[in-house]
Formats: structure tokens, sequence, C-alpha cells
């Protein structure tokens, strides 16, 4: 259940309504979005609010700009792909704020009509959360609207420090995403399958805490598993490894033990004689990775045993690569998983900036029932927290 005031509990009509939006997207160096995913996911707040006659006033941020005017971080290219999809004419402002920015809003802007100011990151009250710099943003509008679910794990004056000064509500990505993972967390359907991968542990720490708490069966693949393997006493070569996490990896074997979840680990791995596309590799069990070689993936009888267990699910989240699927000769084993996963049936949840490659890699993108918008944020949720972003708004 969601208990926050969203855009359709306000009163917007003639409004000046503020939205953060996440358009932190990829682009080319040519002034080109090359992946225009965020954009598309903020139409439904923005066409909900022209609607309702708000002039809609958009703001962002970019990349990581270092607190001043870094000319390739401009949200001119999110600008000209917006006006791409709505068909409609965005002015966009070349400074955050300014008296003429305000001046243009209050004066001269039209309902239904859509601006968008720069780089939030060009200015330093942004991530320091400055309340001066937030009352500034406040001052342009009449209401708060936060869509950046990506986003909303950071305690940044556009995103936390706002709602001090603004009444706030969600838009509908963030509602939805909050609605979808908060779904994992209470009320799965089970069996509730998690599979987790990708190279380190220690990005994951409190993820697979949390989870062990909430799922029938926690899969692990990738590279942060080799750590779980020395933990029990495997040889595993010149694989990745944290040495500093191998008490935690046993603590997380006897949390799953005690919780009576399924810790599924491999059984078997993809050993290479170096971490190159063409090195030599072959199929071995786990303890037998050759002293000088090194993990580059879950092996064949694991991944079959993944699937299966997927079968059974009736929900999946996936977090992370089973292998180094970067590289064609090491990508099986993420592909069968994904595949799996995206035919399972079951209500699939995806997150993570490495997933989403792989789903796309793999064309599974359509197969999905959610890809979550955000990496950090969809993380920091499933570890348990309330997003900064999600607590600044207003209660229902
Ligand atoms: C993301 O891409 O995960 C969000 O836009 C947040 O970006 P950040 O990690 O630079 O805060």
């Amino acid at each position: 259940m969601f208990n926050k005031k969203t855009i359709e509990d306000m009163r917007l009509k003639g409004k000046r309504v503020l939205v953060r939006v996440d358009y932190n997207v990829p682009l080319d160096g040519q002034m080109n979005v090359t992946d225009n995913t965020r954009i598309k996911l903020s139409l439904p707040t923005i066409n909900y609010l022209i609607e309702q006659d708000a002039k809609v006033i958009l703001m962002s941020h970019l990349g990581r700009p270092k607190d001043a005017v870094d000319e390739k971080y401009r949200l001119t290219p999110a600008a000209k792909e917006l006006e791409k999809l709505t068909g409609r004419k965005i002015k966009k402002f070349d400074e955050t704020f300014s008296d003429e920015i305000k001046s243009y809003i209050d004066n001269e802007m039209q309902p239904q009509s859509i601006v968008m100011l720069e780089n939030l990151r060009f200015n330093p009250g942004e991530k320091k959360n400055d309340p001066a710099f937030a009352q500034k943003l406040a001052s342009l509008a009449d209401v708060y609207v936060n869509d950046a679910f990506g986003s909303s794990h950071r305690a940044h004056a556009s995103i936390s420090g706002i709602a001090q000064f603004l009444p706030a509500a969600a838009g509908f990505l963030l509602k939805k995403e909050v609605e979808i993972l908060g779904s994992l967390l209470e009320n799965p359907e089970r069996p509730f399958v998690a599979v987790l991968g990708g190279s380190k542990i220690s990005d994951k720490i409190l993820v697979i805490k949390n989870l062990l708490g909430k799922v029938d069966s926690l899969i692990l693949g990738g590279g942060m598993t080799y750590t779980f393997l020395k933990a029990q006493g495997f040889e595993i070569g010149k694989s990745i490894c944290e040495d500093d996490q191998l008490q935690y990896a046993l603590d997380m074997i006897e949390l799953a033990k005690k919780n009576n979840v399924k810790l599924m680990l491999p059984v078997d791995i993809i050993a290479a004689s170096e971490y190159a596309e063409n090195a030599d590799s072959k199929n071995v069990d786990i303890g037998s990775i050759p002293a000088d070689w090194e993990g580059m993936g879950i092996g064949e009888k694991t991944a079959a045993l993944y699937v299966q267990e997927i079968k059974k699910a009736k929900t999946v989240f996936w977090n992370g690569p089973m292998g180094v699927f970067e590289f064609e000769k090491f990508a099986f084993s993420t592909k069968e998983i994904g595949k799996a996963i995206a035919e399972s049936g079951a209500v699939t949840v995806a997150g993570g900036g490495d997933t989403l490659a792989a789903i796309k890699k793999f064309s599974l993108s359509e197969r999905f029932t959610h890809i979550s918008s955000g990496g950090g944020a969809s993380m920091e949720f499933l570890e348990g927290k309330v997003l900064p972003g999600v607590a600044a708004l207003l209660d229902k």
C-alpha cells in the first residue's frame, strides 16, 4: 500500500508544479540521448499534469558534474528528446535558478506548457541539501512532485529538502516503483526466489541480509560467489574474492539455515586461463579451479539447477549477472537464467544497471513484469530502507 499523497490527491489547475524527474540518461557526446527509457517513464506524470491544466516545471540531475557548470552535462539533449516524445515545445533554461526564470514562470508561462531547468548538480546546494537552494527552487512553484524514483535514495535539495517548502506528492512512476518493490518485501506470491549476482558482495551486504528474511530461495551467481566458496574452504584459484567478507559469507549461510531459506550456490564453474574473451576455458566442479585460473561464471550443472528452481517460483527478483556476460564466450549462464526468469510465468522484477544491460542484450525487456528505473535506489529500497525522497512526501 502506498501511503503517500500522489498527484491525484492534489489540486493542480493553473498551478505551477515543480517535478523532479530522473533524466540521468546516457548521451553519445553529440547531444543525443542513446537510451530514452527514463524520459519515456516520466510521460504518464507529465501528461496527467498537462491534462490538469498545470504549468509543468521539470528539473533533474545528469551525471556527476563537480558542483559547477560542465558543458557535457547540460540537460539540453534530454529536453530535445522530450520534445520528440511529447510533440510539444519545451523551454529549456541554461540555469538552474535565476530571477529571470522565476519571472518567466510567474508572468509568461501558460498552463499546459513545459519548461526545464538546467542540471541541478551544477549548483553546489543540490548535493549538500542546502535549505537556501531548496527554498529558491521551491519559490518557482506551488506544488512539488517527485517522480524521480532512481534518485530517491539521495537526500539532495531537489529530492528531500524541497519538501519543507512546498506541498509534496508522488508522481506515477515513483508510486509504481514503491508499490511493486514494496510488494516483494511485504506480500510476494510464493515461492519467492531472488537471484543475485554481480562481482562484489560488499555492494549487496544489506540486500542479501534483508532478502534472507523475505524469500523462499536465494540463488547466488557471478563474482560474489567465489567469496562464499572460499569461505567454505574451496580452492578458487585467481577468482575475484573479497577476503574481508569471508566471515559475512559464513554468517549468511547460517542465517539462511536459521530462516529456512534455500541458499543456492554454484556446484560448478566456468574457469578461464585469464580474464579475456579468447581465454582458454573449461567447465569444472567447485574446488577444481586450477590455481592460476579464474572463475568467469556459474557452470552448466549450476545453471540447470537454478533454472529448475526459477521454474517453481511465483515471484522472482533479479539483480546482477551470473558471470562475465560482456564476453560472448561467457554470456551463456546469464542468458539462460535471464530467459528462465522471463519465461517463468511468475511476477518478475529486475533492477540494477548491469542487469538491465543483460536484459537488453538478450532482448528480454518486454517479458518482465517490471524493470526498475532505479539501480542504487531499488537496492536501498530492498535493503529495507525508507528512501529520503519517499519519506519527504506528504502522508495520505
Ligand atoms: C542513477 O542513475 O542511479 C540515478 O540517476 C542516481 O544517480 P547518482 O548515483 O549519480 O546519484
